[in-house]
């Protein structure tokens, strides 16, 4: 079985993601550009990673047995992770792209979407764990992966 970097990879879309979001909260009360700007950088590496724990997690899915529950499994979290990168994208861009003084007026909306990708992320945690510790996927130790 080649080695597989998914589980290596997706912690750090998971914190860097978080703490984009808690640095903007920080940011909104302290009101002190240090902590958006670690905020916006936090974001872009969080999307960078995530790319990549979406690229590692189609090729991890190739090794995954196809037993119909875990192949449930897997659709699910493979569906909720491209939601949740579409939203963060959303986010990307318009932090990026737009100017900062549109994005001073829809902060609120801005925060907002941004928990609502959050909670999405953790649903693609969750079922990406479900994967590991309940069905055994991606765990050489279990019977299916000897041939
Ligand atoms: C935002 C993107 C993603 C995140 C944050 C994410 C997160 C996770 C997490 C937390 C686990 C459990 C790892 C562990 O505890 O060892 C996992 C496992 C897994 N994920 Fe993802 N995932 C993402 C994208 C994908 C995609 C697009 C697929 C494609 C189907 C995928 C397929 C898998 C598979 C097959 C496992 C089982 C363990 C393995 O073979 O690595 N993931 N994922």
């Amino acid at each position: 079985m080649p080695p597989n970097p998914h589980p290596l990879i997706v912690h750090f879309p998971i914190a860097l993601l978080m703490a984009s979001i808690f640095f903007d909260v920080v940011a909104f009360w302290s009101r002190k550009e240090a902590f958006e700007k670690a905020a916006k950088w936090n974001l872009a590496l969080g999307m960078l990673t995530g790319i990549a724990a979406v690229i590692s997690g189609l090729l991890a899915e190739e090794s995954v047995p196809q037993f119909p529950i875990i192949h449930e499994t897997v659709e699910r979290h493979e569906t909720l992770a491209y939601i949740t990168l579409g939203v963060f994208a959303i986010l990307f861009l318009w932090r990026f792209i737009k100017d900062g003084k549109f994005f001073e007026r829809w902060r609120a909306f801005y925060l907002a979407l941004a928990v609502i990708g959050i909670l999405i992320l953790g649903a693609t945690a969750y079922y990406g764990g479900e994967l590991v510790y309940k069905f055994g996927a991606g765990m050489p130790s279990q019977p299916w992966w000897r041939k």
